[in-house]
């Protein structure tokens, strides 16, 4: 019989060697392929002293396929929690140099346990994927252990944040459970993510493609717009993922973390009353009026390669988290069409379930003509953004800046949509369109037999321009809270994000709206 030293002996060794891993030659593997090893992953995220593992000694009871007795640490995928910046987070990370990080029955419980304990404790999780999918050996356990994690992906959301990071394969189902979670942060180069591989894709439809050009970093960020963040590698995208949950309230019942002590801060800003091109067709940077607005001119910008006509991210004003919704003016005059509805339906209804203020900055020509927008739904996904706006309760605080038309001003939270205030610059136009448009379908007459078309069209478009393109239609009706000089424009959002502090929106009792899709 062993003694209890012999046996503690025997428990450090296993402890041990179940940490080990694949060793040495596992990480190498790893590293040549520019990939941190799983366990690397997770020591880079957290902090040490607090990391508890969950599930260590789990092993898998496959037998077909020559797995039994195979050996893999782990099985696979290392589980735990620790606090990040006083925050507890859940944490999932896949070890591609055990059995290629795939997902088996036990693979499986271990991820959804640590979801199950993320839901009772209202932490957020986060998971480093990397693994070459379903484990093929497993069969039937292997999707049923993706059902569950798919299932518990669909139970956290809107519950507790889930970030997915992509740093090694991510292929068939497996790219599924990201896509469940609220954001995804992919490694340029060694991160992949697509439903059906090169391989198949070349049997089935005959089209040939590199693995990178299907479903690399940058495909997915500015072409399918999967993706919200692209890191250059692991260390980036755990810094990303620290930065994004510093922003985040851990749960939908709390509040976002606060920074500062709340003392009012701000002072005229001179820069902004400048921005405004006197040109109406001049493009200006928004970027540059956001970090003109928010602290520390610090703005998380979500989604950054995708649709850049609209902006979307996390910034703080006075301490306190915002989303920051806005046009912009610089990419195809900031119009919505698809792609930008999509996005910015996305962002508005994150920030909603987590009770995160929404800043709108207006500077909108309409929604995008075309026939290629309208053949592909331009009026379901433009639906989305008055949808999402109208759902939302938490605050929502408006600026126009300059162009604010049609269904295009609504869609972009106007006052009838639900935005609590609205703030408008003197260069606002809100209008049903811009006056040359206006002047020539209302005008049409007058100027096609006026004696000089030119000079009658000239004149049309100021008497168009005089009435409705200025913001003070908009004020007189109530639709317009407040004009303000772009100078303050820091100063009334504080005040206004203050005052909408205990903001209450008792909506009717339903199982959920039907967002169009
Ligand atoms: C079991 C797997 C595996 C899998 C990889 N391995 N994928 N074992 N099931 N799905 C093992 C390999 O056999 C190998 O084991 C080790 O992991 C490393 O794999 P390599 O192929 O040597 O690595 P690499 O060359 O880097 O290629 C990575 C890869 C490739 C591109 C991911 O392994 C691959 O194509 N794997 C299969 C991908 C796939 O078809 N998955 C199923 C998708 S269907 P040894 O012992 O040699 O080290 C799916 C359905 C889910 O996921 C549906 C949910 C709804």
């Amino acid at each position: 019989m062993k003694t209890t030293r012999e046996k503690i002996e025997a428990f450090r060794k296993k402890r041990m060697d179940l940490i080990e891993g694949s060793g040495e030659k596992g990480a190498k593997k790893q590293h040549e392929k520019g990939k941190l090893t799983a366990r690397e992953r997770v020591r880079l995220f957290c902090n040490p002293d607090t990391w508890q593992e969950l599930n260590l000694f789990a092993e898998h009871r496959a037998i077909n396929f020559g797995m039994q007795g195979k050996d893999i640490p782990a099985d696979g995928v290392i589980t735990g929690v620790t606090t990040v910046d006083n925050k507890l987070v859940y944490i999932v990370s896949q070890d591609f140099t055990a059995a290629g990080g795939s997902v088996g029955e036990t693979h499986a419980a271990k991820v959804c346990a640590v979801m199950d304990m993320a839901l009772k404790s209202g932490a957020p999780v986060l998971m480093f994927n990397d693994s070459g999918g379903a484990r093929i050996q497993e069969g039937v356990d292997s999707l049923n252990g993706y059902g569950s994690i798919f299932y518990r992906n669909t139970l956290l959301s809107g519950v507790v944040p889930q970030i997915a990071i992509i740093s090694g394969p991510c292929a068939g189902g497996a790219a599924y459970s990201p896509a469940l979670m609220d954001f995804i942060i992919m490694v340029r180069g060694t991160g992949q993510l697509y439903i059906t591989g090169p391989q198949v894709i070349k049997e089935v439809t005959g089209e040939d493609i590199s693995a990178e050009s299907l479903g690399g970093a940058d495909v997915n960020a500015s072409i399918s717009g999967n993706i919200h963040f692209i890191a250059s590698s692991d260390e980036e995208a755990a810094l990303i993922a620290r930065k994004l949950l510093s922003f985040l309230p851990s749960n939908n019942l709390e509040e976002a973390p606060r920074y500062g002590d709340g003392t009012l801060t701000w002072s005229e800003d001179n820069y902004l009353n400048t921005i405004i091109p006197d040109d109406p067709r001049e493009a200006y940077n928004m970027l540059d009026v956001i970090h003109h607005i928010v602290d520390n001119n610090d703005f998380l910008e979500v989604k950054a390669h995708f649709s850049p006509n609209i902006i979307v991210g996390f910034a703080r004003i006075n301490g306190d988290t915002v989303g920051i919704v806005a046009n912009a003016p610089s990419a195809k005059a900031g119009v919505l069409d698809i792609d930008a509805s999509d996005k910015g339906a996305e962002f508005i209804r994150f920030c909603n379930v987590f009770n995160i203020p929404i800043v709108t900055l207006v500077d909108v020509p309409g929604f995008l003509p075309g026939i290629e927008q309208e053949h592909r739904g331009i009026i379901r996904h433009g639906a989305k953004m008055l949808f999402s706006y109208a759902s939302t309760t938490s605050p929502k605080i408006t600026v126009v800046l300059r162009k604010a038309y049609g269904g295009a001003y609504l869609a972009m939270c106007s006052k009838s949509v639900g935005a609590d205030r609205v703030a408008a610059w003197p260069t606002a136009e809100i209008a049903v369109m811009g006056a040359a448009g206006a002047a020539n379908i209302i005008f049409r007459d007058d100027i096609k037999n006026a004696q000089d078309p030119k000079a009658e069209k000239k004149a049309k478009i100021e008497e168009y321009e005089n009435q409705f393109s200025n913001p003070y239609q908009a004020a007189s009706r109530g639709l317009v809270d407040a004009v303000i000089e772009p100078k303050d424009t820091r100063r009334y959002i504080t005040l206004a994000l203050i005052s909408l502090k205990n903001k209450r929106d008792i909506r009717p009792q339903k199982k959920h709206g039907l967002i169009p899709m």
